[in-house]
């Protein structure tokens, strides 16, 4: 799993405990998932590449920095919105375009229902947002669509990731890093991810 950046982190450790625990009332959900989505972005800030600048404090000028490329999220619907806020504070330059999917609870394929995304992707940082890896298919469909779109350097944010996923993404997308708080056990064989926390849209948005 060489694309796989999991964050070793103790607040991340605690964060992921209310995830998972099903007893975790909705605000209290949304709130760690805030939470660790920061420690995301900072993550996967440490990577950004930045052009130098002159800054003038009010004694001297000195070196600053600023970020090379235009910054584009795109959360991956519904889960994924719980993701963006924390990214924009970290990045409030950043641009933000949606994809709308959904898995077919049988066949565990994809649909797309809905997708609009900035321009000049080509020329951006393509940040994919979505909490749950489960068998890759939703995160895959998601980057081919933004290659056909021009998106040429692009990671994924994710939260708990399953085995199955990771290797879905490395075989369809071997180019793209993944960014995760954990790494979980297996899928069941409704395609949840083990021991996981649930149906994360449904959580964040109170559905269930
Ligand atoms: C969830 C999740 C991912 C997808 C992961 O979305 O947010 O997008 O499942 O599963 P996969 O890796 O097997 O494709 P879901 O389809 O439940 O939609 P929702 O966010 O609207 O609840
Ligand atoms: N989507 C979720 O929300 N949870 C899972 O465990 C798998 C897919």
């Amino acid at each position: 799993m060489k694309n796989l950046n999991i964050l070793e982190n103790s607040l991340i450790k605690r964060d992921l405990t209310y995830l998972r625990d099903e007893r975790t009332r909705q605000y209290q959900f949304r709130l760690a998932l805030r939470r660790i989505a920061f420690i995301l972005a900072a993550e996967i800030g440490k990577n950004l590449e930045l052009d130098e600048l002159e800054v003038k404090t009010p004694l001297e000028i000195t070196k600053g920095y600023s970020m090379k490329q235009q910054i584009v999220f795109i959360p991956v619907l519904r889960a994924g919105l719980s993701m963006v806020n924390s990214f924009i504070e970290m990045m409030p330059k950043a641009k933000v375009g949606h994809i709308g999917m959904e898995r077919n609870e049988e066949t565990l394929k994809p649909r797309t229902y809905y997708y609009k995304t900035p321009k000049n992707l080509d020329k951006s940082k393509v940040i994919v947002l979505d909490p749950m890896l489960a068998t890759g298919g939703s995160a895959s469909a998601a980057f081919s669509f933004l290659k056909e779109h021009g998106a040429n350097n692009c990671v994924l944010a994710s939260l708990i990731a399953a085995p199955e996923g990771v290797k879905r993404m490395e075989h369809d997308h071997p180019d793209i890093p993944i960014f995760t708080a954990v790494l979980d056990r297996e899928l069941n064989e409704n395609g949840y991810i083990l021991p996981g926390l649930g149906d994360a849209g449904d959580r964040t948005f109170g559905t269930l």
